[in-house]
């Protein structure tokens, strides 16, 4: 009788300690989930319409294979090619056009990399689809308080100094 009552306390307590557990677990989570997120910085400023299209081309041309867009990066890639995500803020639609355009790529951007992993050219693609990638990678912003926290990281690593050069830097006014 004694022992049944003690297995009966123990449940009891068992019970509880569930109970407790749960309700921290879930305070924990609120907080969490209750905190301000700043979400993920990039966005496009294209039209439902031009993304698609534009990233049936990106498809169809294997861009995917190499490069990192919306944070996803083909699990089979071993290639360092830079993520597009945000380069729309740090380069303008003729640029990438030019850049789509030309039958040596590496003469407009300069490469270490090994020959097989080199940005590869496009001037063969019909211009319309060329013109709708560099609208398409003109579109793909990154939100300036991030732009922000990555120069200043990137200074930071590399000077070893903080970062106050933010008044002097243009490249992310806005148009
Ligand atoms: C074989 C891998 C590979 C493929 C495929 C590829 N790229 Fe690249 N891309 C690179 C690399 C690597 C660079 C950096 C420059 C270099 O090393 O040649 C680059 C650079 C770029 C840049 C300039 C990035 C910057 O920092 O300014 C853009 C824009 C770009 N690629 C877009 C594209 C698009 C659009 C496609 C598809 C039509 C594509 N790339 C296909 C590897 C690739």
């Amino acid at each position: 009788m004694r022992l049944n009552m003690r297995a009966g306390e123990k449940g009891i307590l068992i019970l509880i300690g569930v109970i407790v557990v749960t309700l921290m677990g879930y305070r924990t989570f609120k907080l969490v989930v209750d905190e301000p997120d700043p979400g993920i910085p990039f966005y496009t400023t294209a039209s439902h319409d031009v993304k698609r299209t534009a990233e049936l081309i990106y498809k169809r041309n294997g861009c995917d294979a190499c490069h990192a867009l919306w944070l996803v990066r083909n699990m089979m890639s071993s290639v360092p090619a830079p993520a597009l995500d945000g380069i729309g803020s740090l380069r303008d639609e003729a640029w990438f056009y030019e850049y789509l355009s030309a039958e040596q790529p590496q003469s407009i951007l300069p490469s270490r990399l090994k020959k097989e992993f080199q940005m590869p050219s496009y001037a063969h693609l019909p211009a319309q689809e060329r013109r709708l990638l560099a609208s398409y990678m003109a579109s793909l912003k990154v939100e300036d308080w991030y732009l922000h926290e990555t120069k200043k990281a990137e200074h930071e690593k590399l000077t070893g100094k903080p970062y106050t050069a933010a008044v002097s830097d243009g490249s992310t006014s806005k148009k």
